[in-house]
Order: structure tokens, then sequence, then C-alpha cells
């Protein structure tokens, strides 16, 4: 089987809402796309369709193979989920939490004991593992809770939103994490707000904008889609600032944006940026800085959608 995740117009509507409508993705065997969009871009209704806890309105799909509606049960023995909320119980261990879900998974208490050894032991919980997890901070609960969605050794994970509202060293501690289960040959599915995550993690990345799929390609593929690169020109004297705006926009055609002392603009041919210094050379402006560099993801997010991608997350989303 070369596609671990299949789906072809998957649509769910609610009222006038159109979470999903009509997306079409494909995750090969082993790899991780991550599926970036803003709050409300109808990332967790696709999730929750693929993880069969949600019935879709139209299209299908398949996860290894089986058809998330009509095959559900042999889907929820194969995948793995972690919500955007930790859902661990705060009175238990963390042993505890890991080998209740060993025993509901129908395994003996010493092989559920010995499979939340082993994954405390990877995630770096060993020590923690005997207190209460109402004691764990953010982090830690969302790798427990990692842990809890791999007790049974899933073929597919999900992984709604993993970092958010993490401090940025939790979130790195936790991409660590996500790329060594790479290794392992889970595929994965991550969801995610932050582009930078998914360039950190993501071997494709498809982008959600109001239930559609704007665009899909490789992190470098989306960048190159976008005007590629940025020219960035930072002229030694600010009193030259305008000028040296003229002078961009003038060669490449465009109006370039003035922010900081700083004149940027999108090139897609980096073989005008020779005329640039020469023309800037003959007015006798001097550059502090020039570079030329691939577009950001949020310039690309920017670019495709005309709003910006990180929007703060709702204090609460229900899960059904
Ligand atoms: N149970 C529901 N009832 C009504 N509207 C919903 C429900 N679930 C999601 N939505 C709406 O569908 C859209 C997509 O939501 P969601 O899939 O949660 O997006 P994301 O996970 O990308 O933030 C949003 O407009 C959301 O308000
Ligand atoms: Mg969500």
């Amino acid at each position: 089987m070369r596609y671990a995740i299949q789906a072809q117009g998957l649509a769910k509507h609610y009222g006038e809402t159109r979470a999903l409508d009509g997306v079409d993705l494909e995750v090969p065997q082993g790899r991780l796309l991550g599926v970036l969009g803003p709050n409300g871009a109808g990332k967790t209704t696709a999730v929750r369709i693929l993880a069969t806890l949600l019935r879709p309105d139209g299209g299908r799909a398949q996860v290894g193979g089986f058809d998330v509606v009509k095959q559900a049960h042999q889907v929820r023995s194969l995948i793995g989920l972690t919500g955007q909320y930790a859902a661990v119980d705060e009175t238990l261990t963390g042993v505890e939490n890991l080998v209740m879900i060993g025993r509901l998974l129908d395994m003996t208490r010493a092989d559920a004991r010995r499979r939340a050894a082993e994954l405390l032991e990877r995630f770096d919980l060993t020590d923690a593992g005997g207190r209460a997890t109402k004691t764990y901070s953010g982090g830690m609960r969302r790798r427990l809770d990692l842990a809890a969605s791999l007790i049974g050794r899933p073929q597919v994970l999900f992984l709604d939103e993993p970092t958010t509202g993490l401090d940025p060293r939790s979130r790195t501690e936790l991409w660590g994490v996500v790329r060594g289960l790479q290794s392992d040959g889970v595929t994965v599915l991550l969801t995610t707000q932050y582009l930078e995550e998914a360039d950190q993690l993501a071997d494709d990345i498809v982008v959600f904008d109001h239930g559609k799929v704007i665009a899909a390609g490789t992190s470098d593929e989306l960048k190159a889609t976008t005007g590629g690169q940025v020219l960035e020109v930072r002229p030694a004297e600010t009193a030259h600032l305008d000028l040296v705006a003229r002078v961009v926009g003038d060669i490449l055609d465009l109006a370039p944006t003035v922010s900081g002392g700083m004149v940027r603009a999108g090139v897609r041919d980096p073989a005008v940026v020779p005329a640039i210094v020469r023309r800037l050379d003959d007015l006798g402006v001097i550059a502090a800085e020039l570079s030329l560099r691939k577009s950001s993801l949020d310039e690309v997010f920017l670019a495709l959608t005309g709003h910006a991608a990180e929007e703060k997350a709702q204090p609460a989303e229900v899960a059904a």
C-alpha cells in the first residue's frame, strides 16, 4: 500500500459553515504531512473524520487502505490520536495513565507496564512517572499524551496542534519527539498554526484556509511558488531609503515595502540583483546590508491568502 492516508473531496458542513469544502489529501506511508492553517480553517474537522470520530457529509477517505466510514473498526486498530488539549486523567500518575490505556487495548498487565516504562523513558518522563499528572507542566502533559497515543503502536498517528500553547522550549522538545517517530516508520498527520513548525517537521505541507486546500507541496516548493526570494537592502544612510525604494521598484517593476530602515521586495529572477547594485553604486548609495533570501513560510501564507497565518488560539474548542 503506497498511501497511509487518502481523502477525496471530503466535505463537512455545519449550517452555513463549510468546515470542509472538498479536501483532497494523500500521505505516503512513513511520511509526515503538515496541515497548516489558521484557527477555523478546518484542520480538526479533517482529523476527526480521518480518525473515525466524525462522519463526513461528502467525499471519501481511507486510512491504511480502510474506509473511515464503512471500515471504521479496522481504521481504529491502526491509528493513534493526540488532540490539542491533553486528555490524561489528572488524578492518576503517568505510569497509571499509560497502563490503563494499555489494559483498555487488551494488553496484559505485564505488557502494559513494560510498554509504559519504555515510552516514559523515551519521552524523558521516567522520573515523573510515579507522580500524579496534575503536577506536570504543560510540556510534560503533552509528552504524556503523545506517549498515550503510542501505547498500541499505531501505524498512523494524528497530532492535532500538539504544540499550541506550549512555551518555546517545550515546543522544541516535542519537535524532537515527533522527529523520532518518523525513524520508526510511523505515518504522521500533524496540524499546526505555526509555519515554522511545518517547516521544521513536515515532509510535505498542505495549506488549509476556509475548509479548502489552497496550496500543497514541500516547504521549498511552497516558498518557490510565491515569489521565491526576497531582496532586502538597508542603506547606510536612512536619508537614502526613498531613493533605494525607487531604484528597486523601477528595476523589479513592483512596489517594495519600506520598514525598519530596510527596503524589501519579492524577486522572481535573481539575475536582476546585479543591476540594482550597479545603479545604487552609480547614485553613490552605500548599502549597509544587501541580501537575497528564500521567502519565509509566513510570507508565503500571506501571499496565498492575503492574511497572516498565526492567529490567537481560541480558549476552548469543544470536543464532542
Ligand atoms: N461542532 C461544530 N458545530 C458548528 N461549527 C463547527 C463545529 N466544529 C467546527 N465548526 C466550525 O467549522 C470550522 C472549522 O473548524 P475546525 O475544524 O475546528 O478548524 P481548525 O481546527 O482549523 O481551527 C470553524 O468555522 C468552526 O467554527
Ligand atoms: Mg483545531
